[in-house]
């Protein structure tokens, strides 16, 4: 069907709010609904209409922001566009943590995306942290099905009482399951979520070979769809968590976004398939004998060295996102680049 451009940006505009929620029914808010600066505030820019704002990284600082309140389970998500071009040593986290209240037993859900060397894509990295159990890194690193950098891709973190699902767009990357044998690893706290991009050089790229290039600065990021669709707690309030967020609790169990239908698990095993690169399921280096919550497919561990890294790359991911347009000169550096990477 075809319809006259203006008529397409009227559609356009009318289910945008919609569109951007499509499969997951919550509503998004403004940023100074939910969040305020954490640091670097001159390097975070609001958008006119006060729904998304840009963090930037530059010679002088990096920023990030913070939720207003503390959440215990729920759907956190936004919609992010990372920085392009060349990326090395530059880290956006989007995640959840309690760190600054609870120093030494501290719950943390990570989204980490690692930037990378011009030519070469950025790679996302989830983790789940627990009652402080840092010495038990549950990393996983992904390849993306897309350029992260050319338009917004919405990243979502779902916490509820038995499970977590990280969710990109509408398709869950990985499920962590509570079982009574993890114990204080899953997260159990109220959790605040952060956004933040900054300056890793000593490891992001290649174990910090590569490191920021202030030439390519600054380097933005962009936050728009912001959802913190979760159990909001009254720090007044002194009843325990679990009793003030016993509906909230109920609600957030019955949507759809905490259901893994037989099509979502599908979903979810092919994004794995083809663009897993790490998982510490299959680390035996570092875990000899794999974690209660680990589910070891002997098919795909195959795939796997004892590292936990995938023995071959996946190629045809990688050259789709290579950059379309390109001078030869270029080309041979990148090559040389990724030669050396
Ligand atoms: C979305 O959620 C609201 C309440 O939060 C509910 O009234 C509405 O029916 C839901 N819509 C769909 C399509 O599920
Ligand atoms: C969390 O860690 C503390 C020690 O730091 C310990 O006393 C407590 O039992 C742990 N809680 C759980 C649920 O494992
Ligand atoms: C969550 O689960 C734990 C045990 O698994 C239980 O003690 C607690 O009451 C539950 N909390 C809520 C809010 O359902």
């Amino acid at each position: 069907m075809m319809t006259s451009p203006a008529a397409a940006v009227a559609i356009f505009i009318a289910l945008g709010a919609i569109a951007a929620t499509a499969g997951f029914n919550v509503t998004t808010i403004s940023f100074d609904e939910g969040y305020a600066p954490l640091f670097g505030e001159r390097n975070i820019v609001r958008s006119p209409d006060g729904r998304a704002v840009q963090i930037l990284l530059n010679l002088y600082s990096g920023s990030g922001f913070i939720s207003s309140d503390l959440y215990y389970h729920g759907l956190f998500s936004a919609s992010i566009k990372l920085p392009s071009d060349y990326t090395a040593g530059v880290v956006v986290a989007f995640y959840m943590s309690n760190g600054d209240i609870f120093e030494k037993n501290h719950d943390e859900l990570d989204f980490e995306f690692l930037g990378n060397i011009r030519g070469k894509e950025w790679r996302i990295q989830t983790n789940v942290y627990g009652n402080g159990s840092t010495s038990r890194g549950r990393e996983e690193r992904y390849l993306l099905p897309f350029n992260p950098t050319v338009e917004a891709h919405r990243y979502s973190i779902l916490w509820t009482n038995s499970t977590i699902i990280f969710y990109i767009d509408e398709i869950p990357i990985r499920e962590v399951v509570r079982s009574g044998a993890m114990d204080g690893d899953f997260p159990s706290k109220p959790m605040s979520l952060y956004a933040t991009i900054w300056d890793a050089s000593t490891w992001a790229t290649s174990g910090g070979r590569y490191k920021v290039d202030y030439k390519y600065a600054p380097f933005v990021s962009d936050f728009s769809d912001l959802v913190l669709h979760g159990c909001r707690l009254d720090p007044i309030q002194q009843l325990p968590a679990a009793e003030q967020c016993r509906e909230a609790e109920a609600e957030i169990a019955a949507a759809d976004f905490s259901l893994l239908s037989p099509e979502k698990r599908d979903a979810m095993l092919r994004f794995r398939r083809q663009y897993m690169t790490y998982t510490f399921c299959y680390d035996e280096l570092r875990y000899p004998v794999p974690f209660p919550d680990c589910n070891i497919i002997e098919s795909e561990k195959e795939k796997f060295q004892n590292s936990g890294h995938l023995r071959s790359p996946p190629r045809a991911a990688a050259r789709r996102q290579r950059p379309r347009r390109r001078t030869r000169g270029r080309s041979r550096v990148d090559a040389k680049q990724q030669a050396d990477a």
